[in-house]
């Protein structure tokens, strides 16, 4: 088996993140308007990508968005090498200084082992709650 991070395209992300997070919804609603501004990362077991993340980057934050793994690939430790992955690259970037994501309340745990902390920041989306988290990298 192998097992392999790079960096892909938006368009690479779309199946994973609509299968995984809003099979209900169209799969335009997967899309973001900035995705071209995007860095797109995806981990590729024996060359099928089964995890993406999206990265971008405003001022000196890098936001992390749209983080999905194959539902039968799930607690396998994926997702946490994709996500060890962006903050090794975040922490090279001299520019950047703040790692932040809206998470999905059930995942603020998973999140806290990363470093990643609670902001006071929450809201809803689509029957979701969220709470801003973020992580120092300077
Ligand atoms: C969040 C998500 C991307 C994590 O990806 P993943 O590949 O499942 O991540 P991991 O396997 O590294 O970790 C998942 C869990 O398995 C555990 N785990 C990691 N490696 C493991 C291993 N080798 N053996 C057993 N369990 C393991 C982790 O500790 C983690 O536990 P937790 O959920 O209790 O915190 C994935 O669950 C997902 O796609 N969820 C649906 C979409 C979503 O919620 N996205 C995030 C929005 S904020």
């Amino acid at each position: 088996m192998s097992i392999k991070i790079k960096e892909i395209h938006a368009k690479e992300t779309y199946h994973l993140r609509h299968q995984v997070m809003w099979p209900n919804k169209p799969l335009e609603f997967v899309m973001l308007d900035n995705d071209e501004e995007g860095i797109h990362f995806g981990l590729l077991k024996d060359s099928i990508i089964i995890s993406v993340v999206s990265l971008f980057i405003e001022n000196n934050a890098a936001q992390f968005r749209k983080f999905a793994t194959n539902a039968s690939e799930q607690g396998n430790g994926y997702g946490s090498m994709l996500l060890t992955h962006i903050i090794d690259v975040v922490s090279k970037d001299k520019n950047i200084d703040k790692l932040w994501c809206n998470a999905r309340v059930d995942k603020t745990l998973f999140y806290e082992r990363f470093g990643m902390v609670q902001t006071t920041k929450r809201f809803n989306k689509a029957d979701i709650q969220y709470i801003i988290m973020e992580k120092n990298v300077s």
